[in-house]
């Protein structure tokens, strides 16, 4: 397997870099301007995160030292999941390690045979993960396509519970999903992960969801991007959340998140809401580039799609050459013969970056 897919340029080997959560980046002894990072408020090196971790370090201990089953609940994680909630404006939430294990959570915990699910074709590896480790039929429709999505409704889970399934911005393409025509479905209820417009989208940073006017039945959201930390959240009703500390395996069955991670998590949220003038610089960024580049939209990710494997690692590695790291996205990330280059903004690049990128690009 190693061979074959060394063979096909398929083998992934991260390169060692240094960073102190700003728009450069140390490796090799040179500094490049970084553009694969999801910091996008560039909030991780902000000083309230690391105060907050190691004020709770201090009380807490380190390691959480059970599963929240077994050991009970912090104070800590208590705090961080009311915080979410009310960012959110939904009545609960469940705090997980990562974004990934919460799609996993929410997904495969709920979907039972009496379930079925419709997903977009692009979402994320987690969101995929989790329906395929359910019980749960499954149906996906073509992207962002709801007319399929409306045939496949008629078609198919008749008499279970059918669940739609989205990403809120689909973190390869940077397009946001037709959130309010979903909501419309009446006979299905809608889950959205919001990874990527947390923090960037909705009033203060609110997410997609809210700036799309509408409230699914459950929100996946994680700070490990604009919030600058990490871990993820399932944000519902109280009965799902009741019901996801019984049924969901990486809360049952994993220890929790350490007490400094839920602090440091609570801080990242205040900070997100508060971030105006960053949010602002965002915005500015976005436009920059993406008027530019021709590339109309809203969010901090931008494709350029090159097509084979080879232009799309030949494209990345010139640019590493000349001081910048746009990170090549391959199969099995996007579909075959859609490799690309992912440019990834944030608010702390300056103007001049971009303009660098833009230079740049135009020689690879
Ligand atoms: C759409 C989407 N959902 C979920 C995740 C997983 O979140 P996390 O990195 O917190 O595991 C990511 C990114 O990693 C993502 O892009």
């Amino acid at each position: 397997l190693l061979r074959t897919l060394a063979a096909q340029q398929l083998l992934r080997d991260p390169r060692t870099v240094e960073s102190a959560g700003g728009p450069i980046v140390r490796a090799d002894g040179r500094e490049r301007v970084n553009f694969s990072s999801n910091d996008y408020l560039g909030l991780s090196a902000h000083p309230a995160l690391a105060r907050a971790a190691a004020d709770a370090a201090r009380a807490g201990g380190w390691g959480a030292g059970a599963s929240r089953l077994l050991g009970g609940t912090s104070p800590w994680h208590e705090r961080l999941e009311h915080r979410m909630a009310a960012f959110r404006g939904r009545p609960a939430a469940l705090y997980f390690s990562s974004g990934y294990l919460a799609n996993l959570g929410l997904l495969a915990g709920l979907g039972t045979e009496a379930v079925t699910y419709f997903s977009d074709e692009r979402n994320h590896a987690s969101v995929i993960d989790g329906l395929r480790l359910s019980r749960a039929a499954r149906h996906v429709y073509r992207h962002a396509d709801v007319d399929e999505l409306r045939r496949l409704l008629r078609a198919h889970g008749a008499g279970t519970h059918r669940v739609i399934v989205t990403d809120a911005v689909f973190s390869m393409d940077g397009d946001v999903a037709p959130l309010e025509a979903l909501a419309r479905e009446s006979d299905a209820d809608l889950v959205v992960d919001d990874a990527h417009g947390t923090g960037v989208l909705g009033p203060q940073g609110r997410g997609t969801p809210r700036g799309a006017g509408i409230e699914p039945a459950a929100e996946v959201v994680t700070l490990s991007k604009a919030a600058g930390a990490s871990g993820g959240f399932v944000v519902a009703d109280a009965d799902t959340i009741r019901l996801l500390k019984t049924r969901a395996r990486p809360f049952v069955y994993s220890t929790a998140p350490p007490p400094a991670v839920c602090a440091a998590a609570t801080a990242s949220i205040d900070l997100m809401e508060q971030a105006e003038d960053r949010r602002a610089v965002l915005r500015r960024n976005i436009a920059h580039l993406r008027e530019r580049l021709g590339a109309p939209g809203v969010t901090p990710i931008v494709p350029i799609v090159l097509g084979s494997v080879e232009r799309a690692l030949r494209a990345s590695g010139r640019l590493w050459e000349e001081g910048f790291f746009v990170p090549a996205i391959r199969p099995p990330s996007v579909p075959e013969g859609s490799c690309r280059l992912r440019i990834s903004l944030t608010a702390l690049h300056r103007p001049e970056h971009i303009d660098g990128l833009l230079d740049a690009l135009a020689k690879v």
